[in-house]
C-alpha cells in the first residue's frame, strides 16, 4: 500500500541548533501512528518540521509519493495534511458553526462546504446539539473535538494531532481518542504525539519513541506496550 506520508532522514532545528535528528517514517491510509517521549525530546518540533514551521530543515517528506517539500504550511493544507497544535486553536467568540465554516475557508464551493459541515456535525453529536453556542464556552475536551471535526472540512489525507489529550479529565480523554478512532475509520492517516502513553498505545497501530530528537524504536503499537524499556521509562512501571 502507498503510504501518505513518507518522511525521509528529516532534521530540523532552530537557529542553528539542530533538535531533529535524520528521522525517517512512515503512515499508511487508516493508520495511527503515535510518537511517545519525554518532555523536550522533539516530538511537536517533529509535527512543525512536516508542516514546514521550522526555520532549518532537511530531507524529503512525500504526500501520497508526491514531493511536498518546499511548500509553505497553507499549501500543505490545501494538499491534504491538517495539524492541530498543542495549544488550544479554537476560535472561542465564535460559534461552533462558525468555527467549523472558518476550517473550511479553502473549499471554494459553498454548496460543498456546506454539506461537509452538515456531514462533520452528524459525526459530532455533541458538537450538533451545540452549534450555535460560543466555541469558548465549551470544555477543553469539546474544544478538542471541535479542532478534530474543523480538520475533516478539508478533507485531508493526513492528520496531524499534537498531545489532544493534554490537560483534559480522563472521561474527556477518552472521548477524544474515541474521535481520533474514528478519523482511522474514514481512512484517514494520523499521526498523534501523545504524552498519555497507555491509551494512545492502545488505540494506535504503530509507535515510535523520540529520544532526544532521534527516533529510537518504531514498532507495532501492541508491542510497544508490551516492551520492558518502554514500561519503564514510559508508563511509569518497573
Ligand atoms: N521555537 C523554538 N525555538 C528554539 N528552541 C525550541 C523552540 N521550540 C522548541 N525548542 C526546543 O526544541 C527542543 C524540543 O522541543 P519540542 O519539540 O517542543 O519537544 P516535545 O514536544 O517532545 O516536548 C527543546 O529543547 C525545546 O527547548
Ligand atoms: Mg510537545
Amino acid at each position: 500500500m502507498t503510504p501518505v506520508l513518507s518522511i525521509e532522514a528529516l532534521s530540523a532545528g532552530y537557529g542553528g541548533r539542530m533538535i531533529l535528528q535524520d528521522v525517517s517514517l512512515q503512515v499508511h491510509p487508516g493508520e495511527i501512528m503515535t510518537i511517545i517521549g519525554h518532555n523536550g525530546a522533539g516530538k511537536s518540533t517533529l509535527l512543525r518540521a512536516i508542516f514546514n514551521l521550522v526555520p532549518a530543515r532537511t530531507g524529503r517528506v512525500l504526500l501520497a509519493q508526491r514531493d511536498v517539500w518546499g511548500l509553505p504550511s497553507d499549501r500543505l493544507l490545501m494538499a491534504g495534511i491538517a495539524y492541530i497544535p498543542q495549544h488550544r486553536s479554537v476560535f472561542p467568540r465564535l460559534t461552533i458553526e462558525e468555527n467549523l465554516q472558518m476550517g473550511g475557508y479553502l473549499v471554494r464551493d459553498r454548496t460543498v462546504l456546506a454539506e461537509r459541515i452538515d456531514r462533520v456535525l452528524d459525526l459530532f453529536p455533541i458538537l450538533k446539539a451545540r452549534a450555535g453556542q460560543f466555541a469558548g464556552m465549551m470544555s477543553g475536551g469539546e474544544q478538542r473535538m471541535l479542532e478534530i471535526a474543523r480538520t475533516l472540512l478539508q478533507d485531508p489525507k493526513l492528520i496531524m494531532l499534537d498531545e489532544p489529550s493534554i490537560g483534559l479529565a480522563p472521561k474527556m480523554v477518552d472521548a477524544v481518542f474515541d474521535n481520533v478512532r474514528l478519523l482511522r475509520e474514514q481512512g484517514k492517516a494520523i499521526l498523534m504525539v501523545e504524552q498519555n502513553v497507555k491509551k494512545a498505545l492502545s488505540i494506535s497501530d504503530r509507535g515510535g519513541v523520540m529520544e532526544l530528537g532521534t527516533l529510537r524504536i518504531q514498532d507495532r503499537a501492541s508491542r510497544l506496550i508490551d516492551d520492558e524499556r518502554v514500561a519503564r521509562l514510559y508508563l511509569g512501571k518497573r
